[in-house]
């Protein structure tokens, strides 16, 4: 089902969530090729970007194919993530930027006062919202947990919007809670009846059929996945297939990820350093054969690879031992 964030038109209602380290270009290309409605980056620093930072410039790749994207950007004050959304919306023209109010990484909320910071102080919230706002002229977001250590999605949500966000991402677990707990859906819930933005919830989804679940239980107009994808790319498309027209999802093979691995492979190398290319591709290959017989054996030799041809050896022998 389409629906609109402020004027960018999304096809479905499947959306991938912003994770660091993982979200950058390649993963962002196979989350398109499976069909997924948004596409959210990793988040980037609004003093990265004032310092010109070269790893945050790095990050900021994108390609027209990912489009409709939204860019995430972190920061603690209205000024410098006024001066950060500026550069971003020059340089690479996202669909939307969004702010992250969610991240609970010592780095960001506490030395850096940013990120599920700013639930603790809803004046500098607003404040950086409307900066924002009347920065760029394309629709902004925000990506929220349920609070700090008490909840305050409510008056968080409310004062987002009337700060004049486009829509309002709800992550419903404090910062306290980390991922100790469920995420606790009926915040969405609650969130989506009190604001008219759209809310895209999030939390748990680990199946076409959560997905379905939580749209009907919270009545929010999109979901974010985030962790179920790695390795596992084929369930943004069992979303968008079960919830467009009720297909039951298909096991993926063997052989369909022993192709991903290969193709994530390759958009990495074409276009990052073939160091960080062969260190990121370690940890997707071992997302990719999680659950596969004897898979946790080939894990220590995989952590080993160091060359794009190490690694391809290295999991055609383990093909062969599979078809054995
Ligand atoms: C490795 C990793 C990195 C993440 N990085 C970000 C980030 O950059 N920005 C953000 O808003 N949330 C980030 N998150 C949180 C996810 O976007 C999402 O809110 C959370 O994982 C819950 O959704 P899930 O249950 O579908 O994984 C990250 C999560 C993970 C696991």
């Amino acid at each position: 089902m389409k629906w609109n964030i402020g004027t960018v038109e999304i096809d479905n209602q499947v959306v991938l969530a912003p994770m660091a380290g993982i979200c950058d270009s390649p993963f962002r290309t196979i989350a398109k090729s499976m069909g997924c409605g948004l596409i959210c980056t990793e988040m980037v620093s609004d003093r990265g970007l004032i310092y010109d930072n070269t790893r945050t410039q790095d990050m900021l790749q994108m390609t027209d194919y990912e489009r409709p994207i939204s860019q995430q950007i972190f920061g603690s004050t209205p000024e410098t993530m006024k001066n950060a959304s500026a550069y971003i919306y020059e340089h690479m023209h996202p669909d939307i930027i969004d702010i992250n109010m969610g991240c609970p990484v010592r780095k960001v909320a506490i030395k850096g006062q940013s990120g599920s910071a700013l639930l603790k102080d809803p004046d500098k919230a607003y404040k950086i919202v409307c900066e924002v706002v009347d920065t760029v002229p394309v629709p902004v977001t925000v990506k929220i947990r349920s609070g700090w250590d008490k909840i305050n999605a409510l008056e968080m949500a409310r004062l987002i919007e009337d700060a004049g966000a486009s829509a309002i991402t709800v992550h419903p677990r404090t910062k306290e809670q980390s991922y100790c707990v469920d995420a606790d859906w009926s915040i969405i819930k609650d969130v989506k009846n009190e604001v008219s933005i759209p809310v895209i919830g999030n939390g748990d989804i680990r199946t076409c059929f959560d997905a379905k679940r939580m749209l009907d239980e919270t009545s929010c107009d999109a979901i974010m996945i985030g962790r179920a994808t790695l390795g596992n790319p084929w369930l943004i498309k069992q979303c968008v297939e079960y919830l467009d027209n009720g297909t039951e999802p298909k096991k993926v093979t063997k052989e369909e990820r022993f192709e991903m691995i290969k193709r994530h492979t390759e958009l990495l190398f074409e276009r990052k350093p073939e160091k960080v290319a062969i260190s990121k591709m370690r940890v997707h290959a071992a997302y990719y054969l999680k659950g596969l017989y004897r898979s946790v054996e080939i894990k220590p030799k995989l952590f080993k690879t160091t060359t794009k041809e190490e690694l391809y050896d290295l999991i055609e022998d383990y093909l062969k031992i599979l078809n054995y």
